[in-house]
């Protein structure tokens, strides 16, 4: 990327990002900061419209900036909309099998669709390179000390909060935050688990950033779409939905 167009898309940003928290301050301040009631008329309406504005274009931000950072927007996955293997008929180049580490997950763009590609000896495995439970990278973060994990029992493990699932078929076997996990990783499994149930369990009116149904937080991985693989010439070719 030119050094141009990077100093272009965070200015954009940050103005972006400063006009929402504008507007949430204003709606903050207009909701509780009222003013003499006999001089000043009702702001309540004009709170809440400019707080559900704030908070919708910070919502908004995140689901654009989040791809920039190799991040997506925390929405769902759903297990019933996993595609069966007949359908993924659009073959996409994976490399060449002798690039892959045995055993190490790696995280492919492939027509641009996040794929988990896992070698286990002479055989390939593909699967959705975001986790089913927060859509996270399964592979972790470049550059940062979140890494892919060596498949286990013939598992992978997301190296955010533990989930676990079959690299073959993609079913979860180990849900996020066990009691294991989070005495392991103190930061990761310990305080975000509590975060998690916060967030969840606190009732919509009385939520600081209330989050609609369909977008919160779960503490629950669902079973993963996997995809075929066929090996040829030492190339792996991986199945997409067309
Ligand atoms: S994002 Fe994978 S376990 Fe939470």
């Amino acid at each position: 990327m030119s050094p141009a167009l990077a100093v272009l898309g965070v200015s954009i940003l940050g103005t972006w990002g400063l006009a929402s928290i504008g507007m949430i301050a204003a709606g903050i301040i207009m909701l509780f900061f009222p003013g003499d009631p006999t001089t000043s008329s009702d702001n309540t309406l004009g709170g809440i419209l400019f707080l559900v504005l704030g908070l919708t274009s910070m919502g908004l931000m995140q689901v654009v900036v989040s791809p920039l950072l190799g991040l997506d927007a925390p929405v769902p996955f759903r297990a019933k909309d996993n595609k069966a293997h007949a359908k993924l008929t659009r073959w996409a180049k994976a490399g060449l099998v002798r690039d892959y580490t045995d055993g190490v997950p790696k995280e492919m763009r492939l027509r641009a669709q996040r794929v988990l590609v896992t070698r286990r000896g002479d055989d390939i495995y593909a699967m959705n390179a975001l986790c089913s439970h927060a859509r996270l990278p399964m592979a972790g973060l470049p550059g940062s000390p979140i890494k892919a994990m060596a498949i286990q029992d013939g598992c992978v493990t997301c190296p955010f909060h533990g989930a676990r699932f079959e690299v073959s078929s993609g079913k979860a076997v180990r849900q996020p935050f066990t009691s294991q996990w989070n005495n392991d990783h103190p930061l990761l499994g310990g305080i975000q688990s509590k975060l998690w149930n916060l967030i969840q369990f606190i009732p919509m009116p009385y939520q600081a950033f209330p989050v609609p149904k369909f977008a919160r937080p779960s503490m629950n991985a669902e079973d993963m779409q996997t995809y075929p693989v066929k090996v040829e010439d030492g190339e792996i070719l991986v199945g997409l939905p067309r």
